[in-house]
């Protein structure tokens, strides 16, 4: 029988991670459980930074971006000495189950402890949407609408100057905010893994435009593909077109999280406790599928690779 429950936040954090963990905490509260948080991620739980809390440490936290318990990466974690070590704090501190927020790495962290016999759910919580078990993560809504609010900043002075701005956005090696903000914003042009760099194509348009007088351009490109300066300097050389860089970085996961963000985290965060509850239930990964909440056995999620949205990337050139 599940008595005490801990939760944690591992990886890049993610707007809409508060949002869950007051879920998590509030739901199990509800059922009767002592419910503990551990800080700074898989390292806080190997390092024994794990505390009690109560409804109160949940006040006003649904609104705020990051994570008021910290994150962390740990490369380290796939040594089985070290797993082993954070399945001791827990069993220490008499702790029952854990939910972990994050993303993939997160996820294969939670699947070793699973094997120590400690009973895991992981939620899905990354700007990259990235996991193949899920359709949609808590923070890739926020992420997406802080890059389109940047783009729309960035066209007001990219049209006064007649320029072509090429905005590197996150992603990590998933192209979903790329194509997705460029379907947002009526870009020009994306480079992602999902709809690769047709140097010769974009030359052309970008001249068209040119000759055309349009007033500018907005080329969206993934991270970790290409040195977006190099591009630049193509771009004017081939083009003609005046021509300046936008690595928007690490503001795209900070922020309020969007109201969808706080509901699909409100959806997860629940569902986390009603799983862990469940005698019959193993060790799960709670998604989206079809819009509604699901939940798969960790072994089998941990395996899953993200499906790539091709059918956005017809879209994206059929109304460019
Ligand atoms: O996974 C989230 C993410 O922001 C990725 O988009 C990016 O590649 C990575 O984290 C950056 O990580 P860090 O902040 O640890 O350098």
């Amino acid at each position: 029988m599940i008595r005490k429950i801990a939760v944690l936040t591992s990886g890049g954090d993610a707007p809409g991670m508060n949002a869950c963990l007051r879920a998590v905490i509030r739901a199990g509260l509800y059922q009767g459980i002592d419910m503990y948080v551990i800080y700074d991620g898989l390292r806080g739980l190997v390092e024994g930074q794990i505390k009690q809390v109560n409804k109160d440490f949940t006040q006003d936290i649904i609104n705020r971006g990051g994570t008021i318990i910290r994150s962390a990466r740990l490369p380290e974690f796939k040594d089985p000495i070290v797993v082993e070590r954070a399945a001791d704090q827990l069993k220490d501190f008499e702790i029952d189950a854990l939910v972990g927020i994050g993303g993939d790495g997160t996820f294969r962290g939670l699947n070793d402890l699973a094997k120590h016999g400690i009973k895991v759910v992981g939620i899905p919580g990354t700007i990259d949407n990235d996991v193949g078990s899920t359709e949609q993560t808590i923070g890739f809504s926020t992420a997406l609408n802080t890059i389109c609010e940047c783009i729309d900043k960035l066209k007001d002075t990219s049209g006064s100057h007649q320029r072509c701005s090429l905005i590197e956005v996150m992603g990590r090696h998933c192209g979903d905010l790329a194509m997705y903000a460029a379907l947002a914003e009526g870009a020009e042009g994306v480079i992602c893994v999902e709809h690769p760099l047709k140097e010769d194509v974009l030359f052309r348009k970008l001249r068209k435009m040119k000759a055309q007088n349009k007033s500018h351009a907005i080329i969206i490109v993934s991270e970790n593909l290409l040195d977006i300066h190099d591009l630049a300097k193509k771009i004017e050389e081939k083009t003609g077109f005046d021509t300046r860089t936008e690595v928007l970085g690490r503001l795209q996961r900070g922020g309020s999280p969007s109201a969808e963000d706080r509901v699909l985290a409100a959806r997860m965060g629940a569902k986390s406790i009603e799983l862990l509850l469940n005698d019959k239930c193993d060790s799960r990964i709670i998604g989206v599928k079809g819009g509604q909440i699901v939940d798969l056995p960790i072994e089998e999620a941990v395996n899953m690779k993200h499906e790539h949205t091709h059918g956005l990337r017809d879209l994206i050139d059929m109304l460019q």
